[in-house]
């Protein structure tokens, strides 16, 4: 393990803001782990872990010690005829991975093709895309447990995945994520609900096609974070109790939606921003991206300072018009490396 100091972060997060780390390191084993939690301790640092860095906002200094995801290997443990187990570094990469993962003719996990980030972050906030979540496919997620100081494996079940959810996000300070454990079918069932999907879909219905046409979709919609620096979808999906959604649909009903288990609805950020005047508009160098107005871009040296500027208008407008309220998605980061809410000023 080596430590290094004044840290430029600039190339490890996707919206490229600008941020100097006061310690830095690679993690690419669980030693190295059990190491920098060591250092960290010694020199009373908080830990700040660094995945792909596409869900992150950083501030321009932090005082912490970064952990660098970097842990690799994809190893195949037991299987049956109907599933198999895969044990996964959480430094591989994501999308290399689920391409993998279509050419060993395992499947589950074709609609999830070009998200971007790494295996160990897709628990944290449950990653989904084109009707499937990651989660549903997760055996179980190997950890260090920084309370109980040990490593562990916790069960899908006991992860409490949801909608861009999980335990590890209600907790972040708790676990540092070393591997996940899939479990992958050996038969292709396509998950074709999506709108889009299933038309595109409709001629060939093959995982292997279905992963063609996600990326094909993604990308005639989504920016690419190294032409436009961006982290995704920039705000959730707001999920309304029905009562709500009735009031809401008189007034507009247009508003896209998807009924949700329990008398609730999940309504299009996207569409609200959009008929809010903010698609393909800019705040200074921050703006909503001409093409899906859920997505922030960076089109120049934005600071934090500045992209907080823009998606508080964002949600000011958003409220004015439809008096709802849209939580971003990223995690904000303060100068300690700790998360904070997106609330303060
Ligand atoms: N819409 C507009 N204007 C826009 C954008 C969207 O009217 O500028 C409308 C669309 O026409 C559509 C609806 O809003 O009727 C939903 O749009 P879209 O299908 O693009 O999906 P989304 O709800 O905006 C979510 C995820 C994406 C995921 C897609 C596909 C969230 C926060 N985002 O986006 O995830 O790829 O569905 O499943 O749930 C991400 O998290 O980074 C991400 C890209």
């Amino acid at each position: 393990m080596h430590i290094q100091t004044q840290v430029q972060l600039k190339p490890f997060n996707t919206l490229n803001l600008d941020a100097i780390a006061s310690h830095y390191t690679k993690i690419t084993s669980t030693e190295d782990l059990l190491a920098a939690l060591d250092f960290a301790e010694q020199q009373q640092l908080n830990i700040l872990i660094l995945s792909g860095g596409s869900n992150m906002l950083l501030p321009e200094h932090i005082h912490a010690l970064v952990l660098h995801m970097d842990i690799q290997g994809i190893e195949l443990l037991d299987g049956d005829d109907v599933q198999q187990r895969l044990k996964v570094g959480a430094g591989q990469i994501w999308h290399d991975f689920v391409l993998w993962t279509t050419k060993e003719q395992l499947y589950g996990l074709q609609n999830l093709a070009l998200i971007p980030g790494l295996v160990g972050a897709s628990p944290v906030q449950n990653i989904g895309a084109y009707g499937v979540e990651v989660g549903e496919f997760i055996d179980s997620v190997e950890v260090y447990d920084r309370k109980l100081k040990q490593f562990s494996a916790i069960a899908a079940k006991d992860c409490d995945f949801a909608y861009r959810h999980s335990i590890f996000k209600d907790d972040p300070n708790r676990y540092v994520i070393t591997h996940v454990i899939f479990k992958l079918l050996k038969q292709a069932h396509l998950k074709l609900n999506y709108g889009d999907l299933k038309a595109a879909v409709a001629d060939e219905q093959t995982a292997e096609n279905l992963q063609r046409q996600v990326i094909h979709i993604r990308q005639s919609k989504l920016p690419n974070p190294q032409e436009y620096p961006n982290v995704g979808s920039f705000f959730k999906n707001p999920v309304l109790e029905q009562k709500v959604f009735d009031q809401i649909a008189q007034k507009f009903p247009q508003l896209p939606h998807y009924p949700q288990p329990n008398d609730h609805v999940k309504i299009a950020a996207g569409w609200l921003i959009d008929q809010s005047g903010w698609k393909g508009k800019q705040l200074g160098v921050v703006g909503m991206f001409h093409k899906q107005a859920l997505v922030l871009v960076n089109y120049a040296d934005a600071s934090l300072k500045d992209v907080r500027a823009t998606y508080r208008a964002v949600q000011q407008d958003v409220w004015n018009q439809f008096n709802i309220a849209l939580e971003p998605e990223p995690v904000l980061f303060d100068e300690q490396g700790l998360i904070r809410s997106h609330q303060e000023n």
